[in-house]
């Protein structure tokens, strides 16, 4: 029974499991407030160990923040680099329609930098948990107090937007809490931020925490959550609730230690849940991508919303009710193409009958019961060993059940790839291509990157490579590669393919020719 009305529960999430005497939800629902996007990527992001980002890479990112519509960039702490504070004055500079904001501790020096950087907002912090100001500042609560309302006073005398974080504020008494941020409300902040600076506190915590804030606060509260137990979304999210006006978020939720609360997930869940933002989601899985690749910092394919399984599919049970409705195995309020991504309906030993004969007929075979068996028989022998099953793995077990002969569209007759420390890497390819000849030359940052676009030249259309995975199989220099390649063309078709060898560069391109006649032939025999 109990179960039964779960279910037909229209979906209030993580509201419902809320006891309801912490719940004043009179400004929460229906209003449905509009909630302001705080991003920190690029300060807080930055900090991520292993994440540097020179100046060039952070314009990049702040256009396409600014594109995808956040309200507020952080785009650095200018005081702590001659290099950060060139980045915040440079993004100032862009003209943007979000609010750039850079970082200052309480003093004035730092405010200065953030003050010359033309920042449209300075966001002073200072330390104010037992732990934090025993081992760092040293000062009495009074002095604490006096020195975030001058530094306040300070940036507002200059005309500019500030906001005030009482850094470890979740580990910080609550009274005292209190006083600073009214303090500096009196002092004429524009804005409080709440950081959960080591990520400590729990949704029902950060709830109270913030509504009591709010009862006490006349200015706009805005919440900083770090991830250390793997809450920053739902912590951010019970603070909305609690009647937080802003949310600050990182992309990909890059940041200290286990990072902060994931932008992606985050607007998401504000949509789901029915609240407002600013931010145009079509534009959340290319944000991802770009900031993967300037950070370098891989996602896992189980990020919510923007990892590569985030919409894909490959148990039978859930593949087979996808293909009919995509709301039986996922959450329905968001569909892959609102935040920009693809659904994909993958082969593995969980595939089912219907799964696989779709992606066959979709690829131009025409498959008998009694073929679909054994090719799902095999499928899952394969998977049985521990192979991770690419669609040219199927294909060619198709091929060999149906006894289909291989055509090729690319035929490869040699192959040059040249690269050393004076020379561009380059790559030659020499091919037939539908029966003609071509002959083709590409140079790329790599010998790789320089191989695809050459394989990209000869075809006369742009394929990206979207996943790029090298394994060493065996130990050693002269260690077998096992290269894993996802391939899209310019319609969005994708193809994977996998191939081995000693010499890295040809298994590479091995690879991807091989997906991408896969991805040819596919299409002719569709047509
Ligand atoms: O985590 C934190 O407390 C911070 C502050 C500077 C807001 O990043
Ligand atoms: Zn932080």
């Amino acid at each position: 029974m109990r179960l039964q009305s779960f279910y037909h529960l229209e979906g209030r999430g993580l509201l419902e499991f809320i006891p309801s005497k912490f719940l004043k939800l009179d400004n929460v629902y229906p209003s449905m407030r509009t909630i302001k996007i705080f991003d920190t990527t690029l300060r807080d992001g930055e900090q991520m160990p292993g994440v540097s980002l020179p100046v060039n890479y952070k314009i990049q990112i702040a256009k396409q923040l600014d594109k995808l519509g956040v309200d507020v960039i952080e785009a650095g702490f200018p005081s702590a680099s001659k290099g950060e504070f060139e980045a915040v004055k440079e993004i100032a500079g862009l003209g943007l329609n979000a609010k750039v904001c850079g970082l200052a501790r309480v003093v004035k020096d730092d405010i200065d930098s953030a003050i010359r950087s033309d920042a449209d907002m300075v966001h002073v912090f200072i330390p104010t948990s037992k732990i934090q100001v025993e081992h760092t500042i040293k000062k009495t609560p009074d002095e604490i107090v006096d020195m975030a309302v001058d530094a306040v006073e300070y940036v507002k005398s200059h005309g500019v937007e500030c906001m005030f974080s009482a850094m470890d504020a979740t580990r910080t008494d609550m009274d005292f809490l209190k006083r600073i941020y009214k303090a500096v409300e009196d002092a004429g902040v524009d804005i409080v931020n709440v950081p959960d600076t080591v990520g400590i506190s729990t949704p029902f915590k950060f709830y109270e925490m913030i509504r009591e804030l709010r009862e006490n606060l006349s200015v706009p509260i805005d919440v900083h959550c770090h991830n250390d137990f793997g809450l920053a979304t739902a912590n951010t999210y019970s603070a909305v609730l609690a009647g937080a006006n802003e949310v600050q978020v990182t992309v990909n939720g890059l940041g200290e230690r286990a990072g902060n609360a994931s932008l992606e997930e985050v607007v998401a869940l504000l949509y789901a849940e029915g609240f407002k933002t600013n931010v145009k989601m079509e534009y959340l899985v290319e944000t991802s991508r770009l900031v993967e690749r300037l950070t370098g910092v891989k996602m896992p394919p189980n990020k919510p919303i923007v990892g590569e399984n985030a919409f894909s599919h490959e148990s039978g049970i859930h593949a087979h009710g996808v293909l009919k409705d995509a709301r039986t195995f996922e959450p329905g309020i968001i569909t892959p193409e609102m935040v920009g991504h693809r659904r994909r309906i993958v082969v593995g030993k969980h595939a089912g009958r219907h799964q696989i004969r779709k992606i066959l007929e979709d690829a131009g075979y025409i498959v008998d019961d009694e073929s679909l068996s054994l090719i799902v028989q095999k499928v899952k022998e394969l998977g049985d060993k521990g192979k991770k099953i690419t669609d040219l793995d199927l294909f060619a077990i198709a091929e060999s059940v149906l006894g289909e002969i291989k055509e090729k569209v690319i035929d490869v007759e040699e192959v040059t790839v040249l690269t050393g420390n004076r020379i561009t890497p380059t790559a030659v390819i020499n091919a037939e291509i539908d029966g003609r000849k071509k002959v083709i030359s590409a140079i790329g940052v790599g010998p790789v990157d320089a191989t695809f676009k050459a394989v990209s030249e000869l075809l006369g259309r742009k394929i990206k490579i979207t996943e790029f995975r090298l394994d060493a199989i065996t130990g050693g220099s002269d260690a077998l590669a096992n290269v894993y390649v996802t391939v899209e063309d310019e319609d969005g078709e994708i193809f994977t393919a996998r191939s081995a060898g000693l010499d890295i560069v040809m298994a590479s391109f091995d690879a991807v020719i091989k997906a991408v006649n896969y991805l040819m032939l596919k299409k002719r025999k569709r047509r």
